[in-house]
């Protein structure tokens, strides 16, 4: 039975506790918001003032070709501006991509007990979480998301504590994903005056978690927000969205990519996946690489899924800015830090923009 989602409490018990999620009120018939769900005015997403980003994809093929300096350039400044790219001809099985989107959408699809096994309190693996919003317990307005997320750590264990339903196709994104990543992260550590030994990049993408987020239909989406602003705190984000839109990036600095504040989305492109930049990448590049402030409005008529890789270094990595780039810069905008901490300050919070950055700058309390 569905219980009135007008009571705060009965609603967080039945979407949050018992694991049923945005998608079993969505199923249980609304036709308004709850109240829990309903974003201050400044957080909303006028999806009509917002600009399409309008670069093209850029094509990875040609790395290491001809055209390598080109399109190494490319990558740069879309990671010093924007901090999100777009890129095709990525190695990722163009068929597989379209299996991703159809087994999330089969995966949210089943009966709430199928998923709920995956809470985070009684999960039977440290793997593999089930949930929905960020941090509910901490938000003033819940975000219109349920999610599953899997820890990679070795394909033994996967093929073990990954839910079986998704397991195949997610290991098989995450296996033909990451030697683009690394060809990424190497044209951006050369960038910066590195030579980038693969040791080094081991270290930064040494954990991987694919999750899939799933967006039910809202009816009204002018007052929810899919996920809040935020940014990523890992090292890169691969992100396979599917074609209906919704995520929108935000300008840091005045540049090709638009005016500083400005919100523009990252339009679906087929067959291309999405990159961008964590909170780690900045830190290491002392500020040159931006970590995107990003967020996903909702929509009304259709479903919308995603699937990220999140890629970070070990918990109990040191981060600082690499001294390449200090010594350049002569000054250094963050702290050595120990990734566990930089994790347990991110988890805890609600999504608050870049804050997440604060923790790792010199000057702030
Ligand atoms: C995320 C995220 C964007 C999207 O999961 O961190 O920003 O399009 N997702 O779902
Ligand atoms: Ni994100």
């Amino acid at each position: 039975m569905a219980p009135s989602f007008d009571d705060g409490n009965s609603l967080f018990n039945f979407v949050v506790r018992d694991g049923n999620g945005v998608k079993g009120m969505v199923d249980s018939g609304l036709s308004t918001v709850p109240q829990a769900y309903m974003q201050p005015p400044i957080e909303r997403i006028d999806k009509d003032r917002a600009r399409k980003h309008g670069h093209p994809p850029i094509d990875l093929s040609k790395l290491g070709g001809p055209e390598h300096d080109e399109v190494a350039k490319q990558i740069v400044r879309a990671a010093e501006n924007l901090g999100f790219f777009q890129v095709v001809n990525h190695g990722v099985p163009v068929d597989l991509l379209e299996s991703l989107k159809d087994t999330a959408h089969d995966f949210f699809s089943l009966p709430a007990e199928k998923k709920a096994v995956y809470r985070d309190d009684v999960s039977p693996t440290p793997l593999v979480k089930y949930g929905t919003s960020f941090v509910p317990q901490k938000e003033k307005a819940l975000e219109w998301k349920d999610y599953i997320s899997m820890q990679y750590t070795n394909d033994a264990e996967a093929l073990q504590h990954w839910p079986e339903e998704i397991r195949d196709v997610s290991l098989e994104y995450l296996r033909t994903s990451m030697s683009m990543v690394r060809k990424l992260l190497q044209v951006l550590l050369e960038n910066l005056g590195v030579k980038p030994e693969d040791s080094m990049i081991d270290v930064l993408v040494d954990k991987k978690m694919v999750n899939m987020n799933y967006y039910p239909t809202c009816p009204n989406p002018d007052l929810t927000v899919g996920v809040g602003r935020h940014s990523d705190m890992g090292t890169l984000t691969i992100l396979l969205q599917d074609g209906i839109g919704g995520l929108y990036v935000k300008i840091e600095d005045d540049s090709e990519f638009g005016k500083k504040g400005e919100w523009v989305e990252i339009p679906p492109v087929p067959s291309a996946l999405v990159i961008n930049v964590g909170d780690m990448v900045q830190v290491l590049s002392n500020g040159k690489y931006k970590s995107a402030e990003h967020r996903v409005r909702t929509t009304r008529t259709k479903s919308r899924v995603s699937i990220p890789i999140f890629t970070m270094p070990n918990a109990t990595a040191k981060i600082a800015p690499l001294p390449e780039v200090v010594e350049k810069d002569g000054n250094t905008l963050y702290k050595e830090f120990v990734l566990a901490d930089y994790m347990k300050n991110f988890f805890s919070n609600a999504h608050d923009g870049k804050k997440s950055l604060d923790f790792a700058k010199i000057n702030s309390a």
